[in-house]
Parts: C-alpha cells; sequence; structure tokens
C-alpha cells in the first residue's frame, strides 16, 4: 500500500451549515494521521485554478459553530467538461495530492467520481440540505434547515393565528421533499406537499374549510419547491375558496447560520472517517450514516439509488392535521 503524505479537502455546490465542521474534522484527522492538509478554495473550480491554501490546526479552529464554508464554494460548469476535469487532474499531481475529500451534494459527488476515475483517489461525504442522497441517512445541513423551516414556522403562526390568516410556505429541496416533510410535521403544518406524493388541490381546499367552519383561525400549509411556488399554490386556494393567503419563500434563509449539534456531530464523524479512508488506500467512496453506524458505499451509489421518504411519516403527518 503506498504510504500517502497529503490530501486536500474541498466544498462544492450549494453551501450546508456543518461544511466547516467536516473541514475541521478532515484537517485534524488528516494532521493526527502525520498527514498535510491542503483547502481547496471555491470546489472544483478553485481545483481547476490551482487555489490551494495550506490548512494547520489552527486554520479550522472556532469554526465548528459556522455556518458556510470557510473554504468556500461553487457552481463550475467547465468542472464537468473533459478540459476541465484533465486540468484538475493536472493541478492535483502538481500540488502532490494524494487524495481528495470531496463535501457537497449529487453534483459533487459526480465530479469526485470522474476525478477517481482519471486516477484521483477521492471520498464523497455528503453535505447539502436537501437529504436527496442515498447511501446515508442524513446528510450534512439537512438537520439545521428543517430547525430554522421549523423556527420561522412557529413565528408565522402567531401572525396567522392573530390575524385569522393561511400561510403558504415554500421551503427548499430541490427534487425532493426531506425538508417539507420533517419540517411540517415539527411544526404541525395542515397540509404538506411534497414532491414524491400526487397533491390534491379540492381536498386541501376541503381540509382548509373544515378548519375554517369549525373555528379554526389559523392554516400552515407547506409546499416543497419542487412541486410548485408558493405563489401558485396560494392562487390555486384563492380561486376556489376566496380566503386571504399569505406567501412565505424561505429561500437561502434555510441554508444559513449555526449548524445544528445533530449537523456538527455528523460531520465530525464523516469528516474523520473520510480521511482514515484515504490513509487506508481507498477512493471512489462515500461514507454517510445509517442507523448509528458510519457506512460506506460506492460513489455511484449515490446517484444510482432513490433516497425513499418516509412514507409513513407523512401518512401520519395527515392524520395528526385531520
Ligand atoms: O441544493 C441546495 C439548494 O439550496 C436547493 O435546495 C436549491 O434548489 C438550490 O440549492 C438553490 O441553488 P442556488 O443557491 O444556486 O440558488
Amino acid at each position: 500500500m503506498k504510504k500517502i503524505r497529503r490530501i486536500g479537502v474541498l466544498t462544492s455546490g450549494g453551501d450546508a451549515p456543518g461544511m466547516n465542521a467536516a473541514i475541521r474534522a478532515v484537517v485534524r484527522t488528516a494532521i493526527y494521521n502525520g498527514l498535510e492538509a491542503i483547502g481547496v478554495k471555491r470546489g472544483f473550480l478553485g481545483l481547476m485554478e490551482g487555489e490551494f491554501v495550506k490548512l494547520e490546526l489552527g486554520s479550522v479552529g472556532g469554526i465548528i459553530q459556522r455556518g458556510g464554508t470557510i473554504l468556500q464554494t461553487a457552481r463550475a460548469e467547465k468542472f464537468k467538461t473533459e478540459e476541465g476535469l484533465i486540468e484538475a487532474v493536472n493541478r492535483v499531481t502538481e500540488a502532490g495530492l494524494d487524495g481528495l475529500v470531496v463535501i457537497g451534494g449529487e453534483g459533487s459527488f459526480k465530479g469526485a467520481w470522474e476525478l477517481y476515475k482519471r486516477g484521483v483517489p477521492t471520498i464523497g461525504v455528503p453535505g447539502t440540505i436537501d437529504n436527496d442522497i442515498a447511501g446515508t441517512d442524513y446528510t450534512i445541513g439537512f438537520d439545521t434547515a428543517v430547525n430554522i423551516a421549523v423556527d420561522a414556522i412557529n413565528r408565522l403562526r402567531d401572525t396567522a393565528s392573530s390575524h385569522e390568516r393561511m400561510f403558504v410556505v415554500e421551503v427548499m429541496g430541490r427534487k425532493s421533499g426531506f425538508i417539507a416533510l420533517m419540517a411540517g410535521v415539527a411544526s404541525g403544518a395542515e397540509s404538506i406537499l411534497i414532491p414524491e406524493m400526487e397533491y390534491n388541490i379540492e381536498e386541501i381546499c376541503e381540509r382548509l374549510r373544515r378548519g375554517h367552519e369549525r373555528g379554526k383561525t389559523h392554516s400552515i400549509i407547506v409546499v416543497a419547491e419542487g412541486v410548485a411556488s408558493a405563489n401558485q399554490i396560494r392562487d390555486m386556494i384563492l380561486d376556489r375558496t376566496g380566503y386571504e393567503v399569505r406567501v412565505v419563500v424561505l429561500g437561502h434563509l434555510q441554508r444559513g447560520g449555526s449548524p445544528t449539534a445533530f449537523d456538527r456531530i455528523l460531520a465530525s464523524r464523516l469528516g474523520a472517517k473520510a480521511v482514515e479512508l484515504l490513509v487506508e488506500g481507498v477512493g471512489g467512496k462515500m461514507v454517510g450514516l445509517e442507523g448509528n453506524s458510519v457506512v460506506v458505499y460506492d460513489l455511484p451509489y449515490s446517484w444510482e439509488n432513490e433516497k425513499s421518504i418516509d412514507l409513513e411519516l407523512y401518512k401520519l403527518s395527515g392524520i395528526l392535521s385531520i
């Protein structure tokens, strides 16, 4: 087995709370194992351009509680071309990196796989608020995003009940409904619309009418961005019921702020495991959490398998908001 000496770490795609905790874990585990740690700025874009910075123990001090990513991130179209990949591999070789930890979502994992196929040992650490990666129950940042959405909905409920109003709250998640489902259940939303399940607007309106008739003063409808915009849902409700409905799009608020304890611990465990795998001479893998165990899969597992939503929980949300 070739003894490795120096590894790189980068964050790519949308930032997610907890990415800094993962960077910290990678750097500290690397140094603990006698390796040099190199930070790559601005994701794959910085990799192609050779934006490297040496990270010491102190470089990652005081960041475990910070949102965003100290390495910054980017979405790099050029990296998807053969030319971009070759540039990246050349920079890796020149910098003497024996391995690379890629913290990001599905697109980042695909990039990590392409690098692996061209001879760079890579390990993917799932970091995205969307939780849409197979091979892990949770992605880094998801728990924080759900808690932010719940906090926002709690506040909206105050206004909703004071003014006897309905709110449609749009949450992120790309094509998946994980954030909407969890935030909806945790905040007692009256209806939850997720891309994984068909919705019936007549039924939603009927539910609102029933609530209204029995004196309910407020209703919250959570819609995942992958279903429709909150404005579209509001218009449909207005057309059918005439009720006054307000719209709130939480947007990027869900991606910022201090990570929850859960995300920090998840990031610490997965970041450390990624380095251990590189030390063992392993590449082309992703790390994840299943149950309470850290697991390892080939990178393609994450996009070749569907991460299914908890349909029992979805059903329960309908029962509890009857
Ligand atoms: O993947 C994270 C995410 O926040 C998605 O939920 C959302 O659809 C997308 O990124 C937004 O991307 P951008 O920050 O480029 O607008």
